[in-house]
């Protein structure tokens, strides 16, 4: 196993940094009962490679029982190097890459990583009011975010609501505390702990739900009339009750940016609509066609995909990460769910094959394109 080594193609033509990478790690430091900052060393050789922008996240590879799990896991720099490949995991049950990275994984160790991709960012714009809402292990592509704006536009503001347990599960704590002491007109925290009561009454304890959104704003000093863009990062059950209350409060949809870390499970089998076997598909992947045809046991286009071509990109197969987005150049699909394409990315034609099921006999896709 050599640490850099690239292990499969890349595409040219669009810039998609693709391959996976052994990374050694640096260190592997615990934050709280369950959770574990890792720092990834990048030889210089993959420093481009490997390069993030404030909201990106990787692909985690790792084996289980001879069982090969793909997790995301977002990019979250440490204060002193925005540089820095830095993953913070949180172990949510038994079993999965958190486990492991929380109770094994150590300095030393290798990872198999893919390079950081997502579209997640705040709007560019100079001297804006950013308000971020995070639950849980949500809060690292927001900090990373947040602290990226902070020291690039001078006039902009930040305001965090962090949804957690308890006071003991807060994730970087002390980063968010001397991020607020560095820019104390600037950057404002709101803790929210929903097990936990005692001096931190309502709002500040407590679930947040869609009633307790224009509560949490007005303690922020945020109003409708700004017009502020709103940024959400957890689990669905937050996303969604916050999405809800910002809309009552008078945000439009636009003003609203969110990314997804886990959604609930498809709840009605029948939502999943069986996919037409027998129906072909012409893939341009890193750079070769190919011709597939979907076989009866094929859920979605990407089980027809993987059979063949094993190196197609994807990660949570639940239309979460957008990793295994690519472009519909012929036919069309119909998406069971998704959360990772924006209305604009929809209208250009793109799709998620991990939650795809042709609609036409002949569907032609371009990852590359
Ligand atoms: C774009 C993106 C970025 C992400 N960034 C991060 C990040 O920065 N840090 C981070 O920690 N995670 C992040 N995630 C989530 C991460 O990818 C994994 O889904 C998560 O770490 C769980 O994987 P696992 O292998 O540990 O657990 P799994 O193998 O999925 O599950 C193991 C056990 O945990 C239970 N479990 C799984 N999910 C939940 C849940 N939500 N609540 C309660 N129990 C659960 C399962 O039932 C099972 O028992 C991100 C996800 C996406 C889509
Ligand atoms: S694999 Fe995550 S959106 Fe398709």
């Amino acid at each position: 196993m050599t640490v850099g080594v690239t292990t499969d193609g890349a595409t040219p033509s669009t810039g998609r940094r693709t391959g996976r990478h052994w990374l050694r790690v640096r260190s592997a430091q615990r934050l709280t009962e369950d959770a574990v900052a890792i720092v990834l060393d990048v030889p210089p050789p993959l420093a481009g490679h490997f390069a993030h922008r404030p909201g990106q996240h990787v692909t985690v590879r790792h084996r289980i029982g001879g069982v090969e799990l793909r997790r995301s896991y977002s990019v979250c720099p440490p204060p002193d190097d925005a540089t820095a490949l830095r993953l913070v995991v949180k172990r949510l049950g038994p079993g999965g890459f958190g486990e492991y990275a929380t109770t094994a994984l150590a300095a030393g160790d290798l990872l198999e990583v893919s390079p950081p991709a997502g579209d997640f960012r705040l709007a560019e714009e100079p001297g804006a009011h950013h308000v971020l809402v995070a639950g849980g292990s949500g809060i690292t592509p927001l900090l990373a975010m947040a602290a990226a704006a902070l020291r690039s536009d001078p006039a902009c503001r930040v305001s965090l609501v962090y949804a957690n347990r308890s006071a003991a599960s807060v994730l970087l704590a002390e980063e968010l505390a001397g991020l607020a002491q560095a820019h104390p007109d600037r950057f404002r925290v709101l803790h929210v702990l929903s097990r936990e009561s005692g001096p931190a009454a309502p709002p500040l304890s407590g679930r947040i739900d869609a009633a307790r959104v224009p509560v949490l704003l007005r303690l922020l000093g945020v109003e409708p009339e700004q017009r502020p863009c709103f940024y959400l990062c957890g689990p669905l059950g937050l996303v969604e009750s916050v999405g809800r209350g910002l809309a009552d409060w008078g945000a439009a949809e636009e003003q609203v940016r969110f990314e997804l870390f886990a959604a609930a499970p498809a709840a009605d089998p029948n939502a999943r609509p069986a996919a037409p076997a027998g129906a072909r598909i012409s893939v341009r992947l890193y750079g070769r066609t190919t011709e597939l045809t979907m076989e009866p046991e094929d859920e979605t286009v990407l089980d027809t995909l993987l059979r063949a071509l094993p190196e197609t990109p994807y990660s949570c197969r639940e239309g979460l990460c957008g990793v295994c987005r690519t472009k519909v150049v012929a036919g069309s699909v119909r998406l069971r769910r998704q959360y990772a394409l924006s209305e604009k990315a929809l209208a250009a034609g793109y799709t998620l094959p991990c939650s795809a099921v042709p609609e036409s006999a002949e569907v032609g896709l371009d990852f590359d394109a």
